[in-house]
């Protein structure tokens, strides 16, 4: 998705600019550009590609010099990506960047073309633009009056940055559902899209809610209510360094994120025990709260949602309460039969993914209570449910979820203990034994790690020319190997699907041709022998299997070519140390590959429109 940036201060702004969106370069995008005052005028440097080649530009026709301007980096909705088509944009006196949508769009354009206004771009920001522009006019030297108004006739999603060419110190910025934060440093501010863009420069930070407008002045933060009322807001402390944003001398984010996992869960789950139990009081979660619950919801997005799967098989299996997962983007248009005495859990790592938080915002409207599962503080759906409980992954920079997805399954594992023990469902001691045993995981994951690098390199050169694969597994490894599919196609662009195991025979196993790779997954005890002549079947007919399976599972070694042992655990945690190798497949596949790992084509980090 778009990112977007701003800076008021005494620095050089386009250096400042273009480091601040190499640090949201993560979130995806096809353009850049940033505006400066330059002697008091508004300075535009902008084209198609990557941050290198706006810096190459600039090189060539002079980086607009000053200390106070926005910048964006742009992953295309609304046109082409082109020159023309980035941003900024321009009206009468005003030049914008912008992240979001604008539905309303076309109705604005028609009424502005009346108006005289001609559009250079097919941009829905360009209306924007010009419309702060036609209002600036009935309201000359009024930014704030014209911001508000302007906002008023927009229907959709929007983060702001604008600057007005009468006030030469100042960056604006208003926000309508797309993330934006305020940064305040010492005698300077920012905004952005994400903390990673301002965190080499502060940790401190506001968070705007709807429709409320910031003016950045001479470092002076102002922010106003959505009445045009100057207002006092809570200043938000990140509590995470420059490190956590960096590569760390890893080469990918992604790796670096596979290896924090062993940090992440322990950070994520230590304050929730106590005295050997699960305790998520902290989170406005009693066991008299959650114990009524009848029907329970998991509703989230690609990887979010396969934590979920994982969430559900274990909140059944434990707790005996039934849980049906749903892709958010499904959810929210099938008239769920959702309602009192329901809980929803929404999971997502940014908390601001569009379809994620219009299914939550559904399940309040229609009276079930909401537990957010979410990684990024502040963000919107952390602030509109009903319960909360933070992942403490540490921003995730790559584009596919690693950590994210192991802390929201440690999360998913703590809140199936309380709930089986509210529920009656497990006694005291199962519920020590079991949480005894999750404490072990960052463990567990540490040894995975070192013990299967080697080998997932290995099979990833055996996967690099491949053009199309199965992952298959049963029960807890289905719900696994959906997300070791998707991980493997989103950065290696290898066709990839995930089938349930026992599914095969009724249509997928015709797709088996000799020398198709298959990675089955084989964890769970009581359904190996199944899982293993489904695993003959497929190697019958040619597929070469690539076996990830418990350490101390006696296999046929006729069933598998290449085969990656995993740790024994209770079989209800397998997921947590079995999805570190499918993670590294799919890394090292994706890295053999030359593909752009942490960035790969068409994706965004955080998909905040449908
Ligand atoms: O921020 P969210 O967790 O809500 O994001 C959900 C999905 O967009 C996300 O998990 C996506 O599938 C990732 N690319 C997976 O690696």
């Amino acid at each position: 998705m778009c990112g977007i940036v701003g800076y008021s201060g005494y620095r050089d702004c386009s250096d400042v600019l273009v480091g601040a969106l190499s640090r949201l370069e993560y979130r995806g995008y096809d353009s850049a550009g940033i505006a400066v005052f330059e002697n008091g005028k508004i300075e535009v440097a902008k084209c198609k590609g990557r941050l290198k080649d706006l810096v190459a530009k600039m090189e060539i026709d002079g980086k607009p010099q000053g200390n106070v301007g926005i910048g964006h980096t742009r992953w295309a909705t609304h046109g082409e990506p082109s020159d023309i088509n980035s941003h900024p944009h321009s009206g009468e006196k005003v030049t914008i960047v912008h992240n979001g949508i604008i539905e309303n769009y076309k109705v604005l354009k028609e009424f502005l073309i009346e108006h005289g206004e001609k559009f250079l771009s097919d941009t829905d920001t360009e209306v924007v633009a010009k419309l702060l522009g036609y209002y600036y006019k009935k309201n000359p030297m009024e930014p704030i009056v014209t911001i508000e108004r302007t906002i008023k006739d927009l229907e959709g999603s929007f983060a702001l940055g604008i600057v007005f060419e009468d006030f030469p110190d100042v960056v604006f910025a208003t926000r309508r559902e797309s993330p934006l934060i305020v940064g305040v440093g010492e005698n300077e501010s920012f905004i952005a899209s994400d903390v990673p863009a301002i965190i080499n420069y502060t940790k401190n930070y506001y968070l705007l809610d709807h429709d409320e407008i910031v003016k950045l002045e001479n470092g002076d933060v102002t922010i106003y209510d959505d009445h045009g009322d100057i207002e006092e807001k809570e200043l938000m402390t990140a509590d995470w360094d420059m490190d956590a944003a960096e590569k760390g001398g890893y080469p990918h984010f992604m790796i670096k994120e596979i290896h924090e996992q062993p940090t992440s869960i322990n950070t994520t789950i230590k304050p929730r025990i106590v005295d050997g139990m699960p305790n998520l009081e902290e989170c406005s979660i009693t066991l008299d709260k959650i114990k009524s619950f009848k029907q329970i919801y998991i509703v989230a997005c690609g990887t979010a949602m396969h934590a979920g799967l994982v969430g559900k098989y274990v909140i059944e299996k434990l707790a005996k309460v039934p849980v049906t997962v749903d892709m958010a983007s499904e959810f929210r248009y099938r008239n769920p039969l959702v309602g009192k005495g329901d809980l929803v859990i929404i999971i997502s790592q940014s908390g601001e993914t569009a379809d994620s938080l219009a299914a939550m915002r559904l399940a309040k409207k229609l009276g079930a209570k909401t537990l957010a599962i979410v990684n990024v503080k502040g963000s919107s759906i952390a602030r509109e449910a009903d319960m909360l409980i933070y992942t403490h992954a540490g921003p995730e920079i790559a584009v596919a979820s690693t950590k994210a997805y192991i802390v929201q399954l440690s999360v998913m594992y703590l809140f199936a203990f309380e709930l089986a023990l509210a529920k009656g469902a497990i006694t005291q001691e199962q519920c020590k034994a079991l949480t005894a045993e999750l404490q072990n995981t960052p463990g567990i994951i540490s040894d995975v790690l070192e013990k299967t690098l080697e080998i997932t390199q290995y099979v990833g050169t055996k996967l690099v020319a491949t053009e199309s694969l199965l992952y298959i597994g049963r029960g807890l490894d289905y719900a696994l190997s959906m997300e070791g599919s998707l991980k493997l196609k989103e950065i290696s662009y290898i066709h990839s699907e995930s089938y349930a195991a026992g599914e095969l025979k009724h249509g997928t196993i015709s797709l088996i041709t000799d020398g198709m790779p298959v990675i089955a997954v084989a964890t769970q005890s009581d359904l190996l022998e199944k899982t293993v002549s489904n695993i003959k079947e497929v190697k019958a007919r040619g597929a070469k299997v690539i076996l990830v399976a418990r350490e101390d599972f006696e296999i046929d070694e006729e069933a598998y070519d290449y085969l990656i042992k995993v740790p024994k655990m209770q079989d209800i945690l397998m997921p947590i140390p079995t999805i570190v190798p499918l993670q590294l497949i799919a890394y090292y596949t994706a890295v053999h590959r030359g593909n752009d790992v942490d960035k790969p084509r068409n994706l965004a980090k955080s998909v905040t429109v449908e």
